[in-house]
């Protein structure tokens, strides 16, 4: 086989940049190790950006999340027994929108499947090749036999645990980590949101977050240590858990019901230097991690996305290599400011089993000053919406 942009990984990030491949002409074909229902059963983001939405428009897989999809205004950050109301529409004119990856994930591969574009799942050994030379390629397996598709360039857009990036020689390049000493304990669960806007809670029992993913589904999450086993977690001690962490009106409110999903997520940093080897180019999760405090992992796949599509565009329109030659530092401008803002928010709202003093009162500080600053106020509310691309 032979295609223009050979695409490793069918998640959001990989369907988005080949639907607007192919919306502008520029043939591709997506291959994924994994079945479409591994991938549309995993549980991940749920905040998206207006630049991540405009984006999903562009793609021509926008209506149902304009449909269905629910635009927040504001969040309530809530500590010492209060709700604090981050006005992130009246500080900066934007809003964000609340609405699954598994969604976006699915109405992408429902334009791509209308539009003719090529999608291989179960590949075995999915594997690039030839990326620093003028020809790449790559193999996989399937029914017993090795196949090749042969191509201009290489999208890695296969997570961090993907082939990609573990591709390239270790010499070529640089990892930069974070790990935090907690996780977050998150459940799914048909219950009414306890509050129409997301609440991050800061409190001495430690980190919650009270997310949702309509009016009818809830997404919650907690803090807790990272050798916690889930089988400890039954729902009654989680939602316990959970409003001990809330400001009493909330907890009070809260819905509780069965949960069908539960699960136990380390918190990193992480950031590969640079993003492009080649012919091959890493985007989203293969390049970079941020913890999930500031909801931007998905986010910024998606201006990666953004930034390699309109270098190919540039490439396969004008000729010119201008674009996918400033890929790699463009990209790389906005993942750090987006890595230093989810560090910030991290380190604002959880307890760190080791600052119980310091640490602490300085803690405090932020979150006073935040709340009862403009200037600060919108500094985090623009970095919540979304620096521009
Ligand atoms: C989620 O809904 O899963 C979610 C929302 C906001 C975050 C992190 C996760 O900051």
């Amino acid at each position: 086989m032979r295609t223009q942009v050979a695409i490793i990984g069918s998640g959001p990030s990989g369907l988005l940049l080949g639907q607007l491949l192919t919306n502008a002409g520029i043939d591709n074909i997506v291959i994924d190790r994994v079945s479409k229902d591994y991938i549309l059963g995993r549980v991940r983001a749920g905040v998206l950006e207006e630049g991540m939405v405009g984006l999903l428009n562009r793609a021509g897989a926008g209506s149902r999340m304009h449909a269905e999809g629910l635009p927040h205004e504001g969040v309530l950050l809530a500590f010492d027994g209060q709700d604090h109301r981050i006005d992130l529409f009246g500080l900066t004119d934007k809003r964000v929108m609340v609405y699954g990856q598994t969604e976006v994930t699915h109405d992408l591969m429902d334009k791509r499947e209308a539009t003719g574009g090529i999608t291989i799942y179960e590949a075995g050994n999915v594997t690039p090749h030839g990326f620093a030379g003028e020809q790449p390629y790559i193999t996989y397996e399937m029914d017993g036999t090795t196949h090749r598709i042969d191509c201009d360039f290489i999208a890695g857009c296969d997570g961090y645990h993907g082939v990609s990036r573990k591709s390239v020689p270790e010499a070529a390049i640089k990892t930069f980590e974070k790990v935090y000493p907690f996780g977050w304990l998150g459940i799914l669960a048909d219950v009414p949101p306890v509050s129409h806007e997301l609440i991050y809670a800061n409190h001495p029992r430690g980190f919650a977050l009270c997310s949702m993913r309509s009016e009818t589904r809830s997404r919650y999450y907690i803090q807790c240590a990272l050798d916690e086993k889930i089988e400890d977690w039954g729902d009654d001690r989680f939602y316990d858990e959970l409003r001990r962490r809330l400001p009493s009106a909330h907890a009070e409110a809260m819905v509780t019901g069965p949960s069908f999903e539960k699960s136990i997520a380390p918190l990193r940093s992480f950031v590969a230097e640079p993003m492009r080897f080649g012919k091959l180019f890493l985007v989203g999760d293969a390049a970079h991690i941020v913890p999930p405090t500031g909801a931007k992992g998905l986010n910024l796949a998606a201006s990666d996305v953004h930034y390699l599509f309109e270098g190919l565009q540039e490439f396969y329109g004008e000729r010119s290599t201008a674009g996918i030659d400033a890929y790699s530092p463009r990209a790389l401008k906005r993942i750090w400011k987006a890595e230093r803002f989810s560090w910030s928010m991290t380190m604002m709202l959880h307890r760190f089993p080791d600052t119980e003093g310091f640490g602490q009162k300085i803690q405090e500080a932020e979150l006073d000053y935040l709340v009862h600053s403009t200037a600060a106020s919108t500094a985090l509310a623009e970095n919540y919406v979304g620096l521009p691309y």
